[in-house]
């Protein structure tokens, strides 16, 4: 478990984390425990999720966030189980790495279904939830969203989309006390490259020659990461809209 360093605003925040599986999601929900909240904890993996199912403080649910039907339901329950939702990390994600000759259109589909339907579909699904608890909504988008880079132009496209959806969504929700930010996290150690169809030695060298172009020179680690979305989802209450980068200064 990490140490608590945030104060969060109220008591036992209620919410939901999806992707909370593995890498980044996973970070956020222990750095969330850690903080006092009570986590409703998605992925599409229940293996993922297995060493989870003891706890008082977690609710687990098989979920895949590009399914709408599947999402609503899931949304009712976890509303239901916590009496309220105070806050949404939209963490599940996918990747996609290749050159335009090359990207199929059905790869194009899903990485969009994924990562810009999914991040709609939970979200609209908690609106009602978080409109009546004046929560907040935290996307997870990338650097490379703020910053073009070679051979993964639609992953860049579909978090750009992320992007842009939190800030209209800002604009859109803060009458209604709803508060939306995004993260855009650099290149983090993390199962999403090999889950992408990489080798393990595809994955060290995007890493490695990414991690020669940021100005820190070096890649992210999750928790440096969910650090800042745990600060938008738990304590603060009068940012919205932004796109924070977490990267090592890459999309400078
Ligand atoms: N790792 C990086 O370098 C990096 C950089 C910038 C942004 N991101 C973003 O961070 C987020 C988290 O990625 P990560 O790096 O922790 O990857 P990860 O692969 O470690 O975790 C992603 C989790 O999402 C789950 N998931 C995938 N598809 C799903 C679906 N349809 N429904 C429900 N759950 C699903 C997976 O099972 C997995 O547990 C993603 O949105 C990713 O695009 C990652």
């Amino acid at each position: 478990m990490s140490t608590p360093i945030l104060a969060p605003r109220r008591e036992g925040l209620r919410g939901v984390i999806t992707g909370a599986g593995s890498g980044i999601g996973r970070s956020c929900l222990e750095l969330f425990l850690a903080h006092g909240a009570r986590v409703d904890a998605w992925d599409r993996s229940p293996e993922a999720l297995a060493d989870l199912n003891d706890r008082d403080d977690v609710a687990t649910r098989v979920v895949d966030v590009t399914d709408p039907e599947s999402v609503a339901a899931a949304a009712a329950e976890a509303t239901e189980t916590w009496n309220g939702i105070d806050f949404v990390v939209n963490c599940a994600g996918g990747f996609l790495v290749g050159p335009l000759a090359e990207v199929s259109a059905d790869a194009v589909r899903k990485l969009f279904d994924l990562n810009v339907l999914g991040t709609t579909v939970v979200t609209q699904a908690l609106l009602p939830a978080l409109v009546a608890s004046k929560g907040a909504v935290v996307n997870v988008a990338s650097s490379v969203a703020l910053k073009a880079t070679v051979s993964n132009s639609h992953y860049a496209a579909s978090k750009a989309a992320v992007a842009h959806l939190t800030r209209c969504w800002a604009l859109e929700l803060g009458p209604q006390g709803v508060r939306v930010n995004s993260v855009a996290p650099g290149p983090t150690m993390t199962a999403i490259y090999q889950s992408a169809g990489m080798s393990a030695e595809q994955e060290s060298t995007l890493l490695r020659e990414r991690a020669a172009t940021i100005p820190l020179r070096r890649v992210g680690e999750p928790v440096e990461t969910a650090r800042w979305i745990a600060r938008f989802a738990l304590e603060d209450d009068w940012t919205t809209g932004t796109v924070l980068p977490i990267d090592g200064g890459m999309s400078l």
